[in-house]
């Protein structure tokens, strides 16, 4: 696992969308696992500028999303549908038919989930998940006490959750309660793991996926046991560990 603290949230998000350029250039069939919430966003405006300035080619790539919330049309300007293609799809030459977002408006949502576990195996395994991480610790909706082993699945979500994303919603009683989330069994299958977290809101949930016992209770510590995680924090979400993280050598050739 290597931990990278960067000067700032736009240098953090420069080294995510070079990690994910760097599968794109050398696999340009990659199966790029992507996330939604604010902190990927600078990493999809950075993914923008290489396409459009440096010609990085999506044409080839497929894309699966970590999770939607359940109810929400795509249409929502909340839905993770939206939100992806807003942010990134719209902006670059991806083919619309290898875009892969788990569909919250299904009416059964079990055989969804089965169904999406089942065309990532088909692509080929994600080559590269990137991941966000909430101040408690979760992956994607895989809230505290998650089983480490899940797959794809419907999740409820927690009311800290639910608080923290009500900035997103007129009232609190609008933010869903359910979201289709892709497990962490699913997750630790992906080939490469990058993890962003910015702000001191994310220094504790950080300070704990880095050094801290693996758990269930806290679902990122699992990443401590990928073969191929890289942890990229601004210094706000750098202040609680404590641990000197010289920078590996695997960065430091795209830094
Ligand atoms: P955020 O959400 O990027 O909006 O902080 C991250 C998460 O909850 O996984």
């Amino acid at each position: 696992m290597e931990v990278v603290i960067k000067s700032s949230a736009e240098e953090m998000s420069k080294l995510s969308a070079e990690l994910i350029a760097d599968v794109v250039r050398h696999k340009p069939r990659a199966i790029l696992g992507l996330a939604t919430g604010s902190t990927p966003l600078g990493t999809y405006k950075e993914l923008i500028r290489l396409h459009k300035e440096e010609g990085l080619d999506f044409s080839r790539v497929s894309t699966f999303n970590l999770d939607e919330y359940v109810g929400l049309t795509h249409d929502h300007p909340q839905s993770y549908h939206y939100f992806m293609w807003e942010n990134l799809f719209k902006h670059i030459n991806i083919n619309p038919k290898n875009v892969h977002i788990p569909d919250g408006t299904s009416k059964d949502v079990p055989g969804f989930c089965r169904w999406y576990e089942e065309q990532i195996v088909k692509a080929g395994g994600l080559d590269v998940q990137l991941l966000g991480i909430g101040s408690n610790g979760h992956i994607a909706f895989n809230e505290p006490g998650s089983s480490l082993g899940s797959r794809t699945r419907v999740k409820t979500l927690d009311e800290g959750t639910r608080k923290d994303n009500a900035r997103f919603f007129k009232t609190m009683e609008e933010v869903p309660k359910y979201a289709i989330t892709m497990g962490i069994g699913t997750i630790m299958d992906s080939r490469q793991l990058i993890l962003l977290a910015t702000g001191a809101g994310k220094a504790d949930a950080i300070a704990k996926t880095c050094e801290g016992p693996i758990t269930a209770l806290v679902p990122a510590t699992i990443v401590q046991l990928h073969p191929k995680a890289t942890i990229v924090v601004d210094k706000p979400a750098s202040t609680k560990l404590t641990r000197e993280y010289p920078a590996e050598p695997s960065v430091l050739v795209l830094s």
